[in-house]
């Protein structure tokens, strides 16, 4: 198949170059010049474990190119994937479609011939009726067919998620779009990954029914943490008590400092918009919104009360900033809301992150940026575990309290026991373990 891949971000990249390991012909089209040279000089745009080398791979062997060129991009595509960014417009939270209509338009004028154009952006319901509309407007041959392709990779595994996945959702409306994103999809199927075909709108939905029923699941237990804090209760028991029962599952039921990234915040807003508009109450959706946002703001205080109520002089050191592990993305980090409160109520902050400095550090004026964990509590009150990455979870922490002013453990993704910081001579808090428990 020939694959044309609109987008060289995460998402589009990530596809574009897992599909030309299965051994398609993929042409990826990028606006932005630096990108491409980039790319083709082997420089990836963003950090993901093992994308680097399959790039690199798939270029060498020829089925993987670049271009800034989207008709010699589009020229004899049998697919041609929309992987535009989707950002939330300011102010309203509305999904900014501008890339993918634009996207649309170039298309249209540069098709010589049939073919299926596939949103893999996280589009609104109806954007893929508006797309058809655009292609046909804009003069896109008789027959070009429009469907709706999610994707639901993970950062940091987003090239095992797309080889390994849970489930192909394609939604489409004339059986020329199946046949070809059966035949896009066939080397996967020898990994048993289900391919279900809805219509177009469903598909739409699917995705952002998906994201946010996670982000209600992290919601929920992040609720269920505050209540094991205050009845001496211990969350990870509680998830696992529940997580047990094949009906709740195990998975998206850790307590932490509230989810971020560049999907949840984004797409659980954009879901209430698309309700409003249709006059649909989405209150459930709605709460896990502000139970989110208020969270992420509430970690300052446990930083705060954990250090004896003041924060005006002390120094607080920061351990992970981008807003998951094995990523550098920053966008709605819970790292940024609790540095800007440590900051506002007084307190001087230090920051490491293995990979995330750099798109860090023009977010977070004011803040000093370490070398490791240990330059990090040199000195410190206190240290707050705020992202997960491996490298956390075995320091030496008598070597960090040797060197600390004062000696407390904030540990916002519960990777300690209290009793092995408590014996390195820290005091402990981590998230919905109650004290009466020990
Ligand atoms: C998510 C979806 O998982 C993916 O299917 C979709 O395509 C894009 O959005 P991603 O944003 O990369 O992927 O990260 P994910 O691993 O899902 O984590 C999202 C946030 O939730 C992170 O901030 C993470 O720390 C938080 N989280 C996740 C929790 O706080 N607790 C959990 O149990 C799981």
């Amino acid at each position: 198949m020939r694959i044309c891949m609109i987008g060289t971000g995460y998402v589009g990249l990530v596809s574009g170059a897992c599909f030309a390991d299965f051994g398609h012909d993929v042409t990826c089209v990028d606006k932005m010049p630096e990108k491409i040279e980039g790319l083709l000089a082997g420089k990836m745009p963003i950090w993901e474990p093992g994308l680097e080398a399959l790039v690199k791979h798939n270029a060498e062997h020829g089925r993987l190119k670049f271009t800034t060129d989207l008709a010699e991009g589009i020229r004899d595509a049998d697919a041609v994937f929309i992987a535009v960014g989707t950002p939330a417009r300011r102010g309203d939270g509305h999904a900014d479609l501008s890339f993918v209509y634009a996207a649309a338009k170039e298309i249209a004028g540069a098709l010589t011939r049939k073919a299926v154009v596939v949103t893999k952006s996280t589009v609104p319901v109806g954007t893929g009726d508006e797309i058809t509309r655009i292609l046909l407007e804009n003069g896109a041959p008789e027959g070009t067919s429009v469907a709706s392709n999610p994707e639901f990779l993970r950062e940091g595994a987003a090239i095992r998620d797309f080889k390994i996945p849970d489930r192909i959702v394609v939604g489409a409306e004339d059986e020329f779009a199946r046949e070809v994103l059966r035949e896009v999809y066939r080397p996967l199927f020898l990994n048993k990954a289900p391919i279900l075909f809805t219509g177009r709108r469903t598909a739409e939905l699917i995705k952002y029914a998906a994201n946010a029923f996670l982000a209600t699941k992290i919601s929920f237990i992040n609720e269920i943490a505050d209540l094991c804090e205050a009845v001496g209760a211990d969350v990870q028991e509680v998830s696992r008590g529940i997580g047990l029962d094949n009906r709740i599952g195990p998975k998206f039921l850790h307590a932490g400092p509230g989810y971020g990234g560049s999907c949840f915040p984004k797409d659980t807003l954009a879901l209430l918009q698309t309700a409003e508009k249709e006059g649909v109450g989405m209150r459930i959706v709605n709460s896990v919104v502000e139970v989110n946002d208020a969270r992420k703001a509430a970690m300052a205080d446990r930083v705060r009360e954990a250090i004896g109520g003041e924060l005006t002089g002390k120094k607080v050191g920061v351990l992970g900033l981008t807003f998951k592990p094995n990523t550098d993305d920053m966008r709605d980090a819970p790292s940024l809301a609790l540095i800007k409160r440590l900051q506002e109520g007084g307190a001087e902050v230090i920051a490491f992150d293995p990979v995330g400095r750099e798109q860090a550090e023009p977010m977070l004026p004011g803040v000093t940026f370490a070398e490791d964990a240990y330059k990090v509590a040199a000195g410190a009150d206190a240290l707050v575990l705020v992202t997960e990455w491996d490298e956390f979870r075995a320091l030496d922490l008598r070597r960090l309290a040797g060197t600390m002013r004062s000696k407390h453990l904030i540990d916002l993704r519960n990777v300690y026991d209290r009793a092995d910081v408590e014996r390195a001579g820290l005091s402990y808090r981590g998230i919905g373990r109650g004290e009466r428990q020990g």
